[in-house]
């Protein structure tokens, strides 16, 4: 896992693929956790698709910023060509600056993170990233979810 402070040592592309995912956080739907999610990825075709949390007052039915960045660059034909996902989060309540924790994808974002991964044949890199930006742990989906149940498990692919 590469950490990074200075947003400086990132790619052009990946610096703008993580302001995308901030971006994308001030839309997040999240009146009961308020923790706002935001997610961006990027395909190999350098297409940019953004998703944020949407929580529901029956809580079990949230939905993760991941979730829907998967989704929109499913309906775009995308789904199987996805390089690398940012996320970022920050507590509403708190002063943004104060969000200094990374967010790492939940156990099922990682699953379907794991899906796209075998549909692309090859391993996505995931950007955990605080708010501000000011911390960048970049790892990928192989190492978030090892040995992960997938097509595979099933005798496809
Ligand atoms: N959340 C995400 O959007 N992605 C993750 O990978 C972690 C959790 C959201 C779900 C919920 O709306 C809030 O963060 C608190 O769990």
């Amino acid at each position: 896992m590469n950490t990074y402070s200075s947003l400086d040592d990132l790619s052009p592309q990946d610096r703008d693929l993580v302001h995308a995912a901030r971006a994308a956080a001030r839309h997040a739907y999240a009146p009961y956790s308020g923790y706002a999610v935001g997610a961006a990825l990027r395909t190999q075709r350098g297409v940019v698709y953004h998703g944020c949390n949407v929580e529901n007052a029956a809580y079990g039915v949230v939905l993760c910023a991941e979730v829907g960045a998967l989704a929109a660059a499913n309906v775009d034909g995308a789904g199987d060509v996805v390089q690398v996902i940012a996320v970022t989060g920050r507590l509403l309540a708190t002063d943004a600056k104060q969000s200094i924790a990374v967010v790492t994808p939940c156990g099922r974002c990682r699953q379907l993170i794991f899906e796209a991964s075998q549909r692309a044949r090859h391993d996505i890199r995931v950007l955990c990233c605080n708010h501000d930006l000011s911390r960048i742990e970049e790892t990928s989906i192989m190492a978030l979810l090892p040995s992960g149940f997938g097509p595979a498990s099933l005798g496809m692919g």
